[in-house]
């Protein structure tokens, strides 16, 4: 059996991980060691990747079906199922990829604002600017254990309403100029989450509380949300719980958005840029997946 190296990099909740994923992609017991790995360290990062795209495709798919984005204007010209997000632009003047100067500054977990989110996420940087862009991501297992039992008592079982708006509200004014995305992202109906997501294979409970789309918990009054909400963001993003990374050119950085949320420090936007993303639907059956 393949035996895949570790070094943890913040408790077990981030390992490095010390393959080169062209040397594993078609062996399926590494496969499964990883996906064990994957379990009980929802991010894994793999340093100094040389990674063709339909490598990078075909890596992901081993976890889950690759979510296709419908603009085109992100999307690699090579494989639908990456984007991109680059200070660079093509010959026409058109930015390669979303240009993404603001978004993922403040603490979230992806696509929570959808009514069926998908929550594998991978961030391949081929070309990463040298100065900021830390990404930093929290271990979301944790923040539901460090709750106070009361908040615990109150929050378990309820739902969350999770609202675009509220996101958009933060973004900066860089991205408020797309007015085209914006209005399509504002007519998204409210999606409903539970605010406790449990893995179905290990029990561990993770608080799924994003602070950039949870609007409000049902069942509470006015008052109860106003004095929970603000709790959960901050318990959320407890620096005893966050795990920071720099990122160096050829880093792929691997997460599960049903139990951490991340963010990124603002970088030089003057600095070259080229990050490839893919993100893809994991089962219910082995992952913590919001379902209401
Ligand atoms: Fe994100």
């Amino acid at each position: 059996m393949t035996a895949i190296r570790t070094t943890p990099l913040h408790s077990d909740f981030v390992v490095e991980v010390h393959t080169a994923i062209p040397d594993i992609l078609n062996d399926p017991a590494a496969i499964q060691e990883l996906k064990s790995i994957w379990r009980k360290s929802p991010v894994m990062i793999f340093r100094r990747q040389a990674l063709e795209e339909d490598e990078l495709v075909r890596f992901t798919e081993h976890f889950g079906p690759c979510d296709k984005t419908v603009r085109k204007d992100i999307q690699s010209p090579y494989h639908p199922e990456i984007i991109y997000f680059s200070t660079l632009k093509y010959a026409d003047g058109h930015f390669v990829g979303g240009f993404a100067g603001g978004e993922d500054v403040d603490w979230h977990s992806d696509q929570t604002y959808q009514v069926r989110p998908a929550t594998g996420a991978i961030l391949y940087g081929t070309e990463v600017p040298r100065d900021g862009g830390d990404i930093y991501w929290a271990n979301q297992y944790q923040a539901w254990e460090d709750l106070p039992k009361d908040v615990q008592e109150l929050i378990d079982g309820r739902s969350g309403l999770f609202r675009y708006a509220k996101r958009y509200a933060m973004l900066n004014t860089l991205e408020l100029k797309d007015k085209a995305k914006a209005n399509t992202m504002l007519s998204l109906p409210d999606a409903r989450h539970p605010v406790v997501l449990t893995h179905p294979e290990t029990g561990r409970k993770a608080l799924y509380a994003d602070p950039t789309t949870l609007e409000s918990i049902e069942g509470l009054s006015e008052e109860e949300n106003a004095r929970v909400l603000p709790l959960l963001f901050e318990a959320g993003g407890h620096p005893s719980l966050t795990y920071r990374h720099k990122v160096y050119n050829g880093d792929l950085m691997m997460w599960d958005n049903g139990c951490t949320m991340h963010r990124r420090d603002n970088m030089r936007l003057d600095q070259p840029r080229l990050m490839k993303r893919t993100t893809f639907r994991l089962s219910a059956d082995a992952y913590c997946v919001p379902q209401a």
